[in-house]
């Protein structure tokens, strides 16, 4: 990759897991570590892109060099910032593991132990922020440049399950990229390594072998490179 090939490029991506409360000490979470957001705001940046990170909860000790960053912690949240930026981005890469449910309603006291045991937790639906988004482009609120790339976790045997999952989320989601990722069996999540497809909405399907998150980072910007208008005169 061309060091600085994405000078005045601005990139939006979302990093991490959303906690969705239940009580003031309780939420509902997931086991996304945010490293593969992380690497990519952080290797964005160092190729010369002006990069917001939104950032839910991670492992990441610390916060990417040169990069804005912007705290969330739910779903609801991370949809407003989202929803607010994406205008401003030339590209929005939605990598955060966002819950797909929240908890109805959040009691303003810690929950006790009932007498008669567990209370059902009853859920409403969340958003689906990256389908928002490719319809904000749809409608014109967004501008039809932007390049939006979405992440689909599947789990499944190698070919068959994950590669057609991923195939069917890149037509349903209707972003221009797609990465597939395998999870399950100590695979992607907390993990310095990943594996899987990067599948673009022109049919284009590239294998990205097993490798640190760092490297797939480059493998997936030099990709979005490709698709960017020219900015700053490159
Ligand atoms: O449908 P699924 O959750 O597998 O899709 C994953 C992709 O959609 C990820 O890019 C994730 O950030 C995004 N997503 C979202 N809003 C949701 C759920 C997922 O933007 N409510």
């Amino acid at each position: 990759a061309l060091p600085y090939d994405l000078s005045g490029i601005r990139v939006l991506v979302s990093a991490g897991g959303t906690r969705e409360p239940l009580d003031p000490v309780r939420y509902l979470g997931n086991r996304s570590s945010g490293k593969q957001g992380y690497a990519l705001a952080r290797a964005a940046a160092q190729r010369g892109a002006q990069v917001t990170l939104v950032a839910g909860a991670t492992d990441e000790p610390g916060d990417p060099a040169g990069v804005d960053i912007v705290r969330i912690e739910t779903a609801t949240q991370l949809a407003v910032e989202m929803n607010k930026r994406a205008a401003d981005a030339d590209v929005v890469i939605m990598a955060a593991a966002v819950a797909d449910f929240r908890p109805l309603s959040v009691a303003d006291a810690k929950i006790k132990k009932g007498a008669d045991g567990p209370a059902p937790i009853e859920l409403d639906t969340n958003p689906d922020i990256l389908r928002g988004l490719v319809r904000s482009r749809e409608a014109g609120d967004i501008p039809a440049s932007t390049v939006i790339v979405g992440f689909a976790a599947e789990t499944g045997d190698e070919r068959g399950g994950v590669l057609d999952h991923g195939r069917e989320k890149l037509r349903r989601k209707g972003t221009d990229l797609l990465v597939v990722n395998a999870v399950g069996e100590g695979k992607a999540f907390g993990t310095a390594d990943n594996t899987g497809w990067l599948l673009s909405s022109t049919g284009t399907e590239t294998a990205l072998p097993l490798a640190s998150k760092t490297l797939m980072a480059s493998q997936i910007l030099d990709e979005i490179a490709t698709l960017v208008p020219d900015r700053d005169g490159r």
